[in-house]
């Protein structure tokens, strides 16, 4: 009987091993896949890149003037304007049938001023919008004349595509495909597991099939000797298994290490909130906002790219839009009774880091490059905002250790570049080459 214990002893613990194995594997792909999410949007921003191309190229109808003036456009005037709908401002629809480029311009970079001259049409608009201040823009000609060429080839394609003005939201495309391959990816590693495991249950069916039939074969020869009856007439004892020391020793260390990583983690979350998703006071949407009016993030967010905190819009800035907007709505009334009472909009606050930590806005969005959704998700998508990132140290860490700093045409960097490459040019110059995991860059 002693050997019949020992044989299924070793069955019991491959079983378990495997079973592990299968586990770790999971877990470390859910590990292996947060640092890759992270170097997806690491791109710079669209309207920076364009910026340069819309100085350049100014002739009318070119591709590359289109395209700038296609981001100028969405990056300035969409969170008003609209190609076939009327916004906030009219609809720009065959904008340069209407007006001239000489008009346009003056009218583009000072409004106010060319109302103030007495322009019959500038008047006329003016006050057909309530008085409504469209706001200075400061744009070179050539960027003026690029947004038209823009608007011109708007203008020429059929007005059926109503609701998104300029066909696709901010945010997506790139960046949503991105992900979608990499989502892809572990979706297929998912699959093969399951098929494995299946494939495994198949062949351990097999296998005991296989097993009781060879007995049944050997049940009917005579020739057996003793050892040989005892293997065919022997049973697997379970009550045996369930006394050994082992396997007692085994579950209990099995059910200690599960108690102690559950404490652990429970430990390491406190203070965390990632997923966090109060209700705010008013329905604000960020979709509607920021994905389907396309206002862009800093027109709100105005500090983002300046200083070390993005700043939540006062009660003023919504009043730009809202003075004329959704006037009747219950929600829109909870602004002016905010104005009336003189009493800022009691937002509540998702994203707080411990002060411990020093995180600066600008130093990621303007010098870094790196667009908002990076680390705060599809925030074009979101009704109400969550917070996407675990915002733990580790997750900066993971960051700064994977993303090459942009240092293109940055003289500051040369140098150090060279010192980098020079001892160590296999890995790329990344924010920890420049000291980015340093504790006082974060701490002090
Ligand atoms: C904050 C809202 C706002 C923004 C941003 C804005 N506009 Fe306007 N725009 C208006 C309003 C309102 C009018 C109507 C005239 C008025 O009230 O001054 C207008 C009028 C115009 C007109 C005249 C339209 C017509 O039918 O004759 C043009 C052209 C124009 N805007 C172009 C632009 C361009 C180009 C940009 C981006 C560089 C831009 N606007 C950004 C609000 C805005
Ligand atoms: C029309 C104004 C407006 C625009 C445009 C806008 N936001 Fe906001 N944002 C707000 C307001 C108001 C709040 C506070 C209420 C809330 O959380 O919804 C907020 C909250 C947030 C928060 C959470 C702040 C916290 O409490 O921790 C983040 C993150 C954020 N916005 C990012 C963005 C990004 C990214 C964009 C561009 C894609 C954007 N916002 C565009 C007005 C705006
Ligand atoms: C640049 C223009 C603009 C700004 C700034 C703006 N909004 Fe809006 N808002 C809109 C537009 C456009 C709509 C959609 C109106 C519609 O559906 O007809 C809207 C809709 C809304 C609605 C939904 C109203 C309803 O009953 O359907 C709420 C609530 C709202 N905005 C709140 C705010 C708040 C709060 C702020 C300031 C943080 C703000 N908005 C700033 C343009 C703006
Ligand atoms: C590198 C990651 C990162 C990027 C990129 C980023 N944020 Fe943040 N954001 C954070 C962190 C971390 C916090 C929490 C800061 C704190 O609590 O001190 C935060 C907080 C905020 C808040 C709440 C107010 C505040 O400053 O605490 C707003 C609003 C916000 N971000 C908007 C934006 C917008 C808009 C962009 C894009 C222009 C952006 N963020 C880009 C990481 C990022
Ligand atoms: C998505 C990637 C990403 C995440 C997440 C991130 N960072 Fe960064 N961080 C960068 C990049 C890129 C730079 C380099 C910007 C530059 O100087 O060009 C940077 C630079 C910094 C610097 C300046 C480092 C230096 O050498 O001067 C500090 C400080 C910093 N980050 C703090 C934080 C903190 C705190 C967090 C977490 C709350 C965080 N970062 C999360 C990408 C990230
Ligand atoms: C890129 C920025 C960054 C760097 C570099 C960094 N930390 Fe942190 N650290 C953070 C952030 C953000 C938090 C807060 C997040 C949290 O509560 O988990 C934090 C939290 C901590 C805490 C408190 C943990 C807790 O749970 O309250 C300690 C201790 C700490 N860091 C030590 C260090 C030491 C030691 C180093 C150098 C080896 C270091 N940090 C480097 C960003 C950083």
């Amino acid at each position: 009987m002693t050997s019949i214990r020992l044989r299924t002893l070793p069955h019991f613990l491959l079983a378990l091993f495997l079973s592990f194995a299968a586990l770790d594997r999971a877990s470390a792909q859910d590990v292996g896949a947060a640092p890759d999410v992270s170097k997806e949007g690491v791109a710079p921003g669209a309207t920076a890149a364009a910026a340069p191309a819309a100085a350049a190229g100014a002739t009318t109808g070119d591709a590359a003037a289109i395209a700038a003036g296609d981001a100028l456009f969405k990056g300035n005037c969409a969170q008003c304007h609209a190609v076939n709908e009327k916004v906030v401002g009219p609809a720009l629809r065959d904008i340069s049938k209407r007006r001239s480029l000489a008009w346009l311009i003056p009218w583009i970079k000072n409004s106010s001023k060319v109302v103030a001259s007495g322009d019959e049409y500038a008047v006329k608009i003016f006050n057909e919008y309530q008085k409504q201040q469209m706001p200075s823009f400061q744009l070179s000609d050539a960027e003026i004349t690029s947004i038209v060429s823009y608007l011109d080839a708007e203008s020429a394609k059929p007005a059926v595509a109503v609701t998104p003005p300029t066909g696709g939201k901010p945010g997506e495309g790139g960046e949503t495909a991105a992900p979608g391959t990499e989502a892809g990816a572990a979706k297929y590693v998912d699959i093969l597991l399951i098929v494995l495991v299946v494939v495994l249950i198949v062949l351990v069916v097999t296998l005991v099939i296989i097993a009781n039939i060879m007995k049944d074969v050997l049940r009917g020869r005579k020739d057996l000797d003793g050892r040989d009856v005892e293997m065919l007439e022997q049973r697997t004892d379970w009550t045996q298994l369930y006394k050994s020391k082992v396997v007692r020793g085994l579950a209990v260390g099995i059910f200690v290490l599960a108690v102690l990583y559950e404490s652990v983690q429970g430990v390491m979350a406190v203070g965390l909130q990632q997923g966090y998703q109060p209700t705010q006071p008013i329905a604000f949407s960020h979709k509607l906002h920021a994905g389907e009016h396309q206002i862009n993030c800093a027109y709100c967010h105005t500090s983002v790219y300046k200083s070390k905190s993005a700043n939540i819009p006062s009660a003023n800035i919504c009043m730009n839009c809202h003075s004329q907007i959704k006037t009747e709505s219950p929600e829109i009334k909870k602004i002016y009774r905010a104005i009336q009472k003189n009493q800022p909009i009691q937002w509540v606050r998702i994203h707080n880091l411990p002060d411990l930590a020093y995180f600066n806005h600008s130093q990621h969005t303007q010098v870094g490059g790196l667009e908002c959704q990076t680390c705060h998700g599809p925030i074009q998508n979101m009704e109400v905002v969550y917070q996407y990132s675990a915002l733990t140290m580790g997750w900066c860490i993971n960051c700064h250790r994977e993303t090459p700093l942009n240092t293109k045409g940055n003289g500051y960097y040369d140098k150090l570049v060279q010192l980098h490459d020079k001892a160590n040019g296999a890995v790329p110059f990344t924010v920890s080459s420049n000291g980015g995991t340093e504790c006082s860059k974060c701490h002090y």
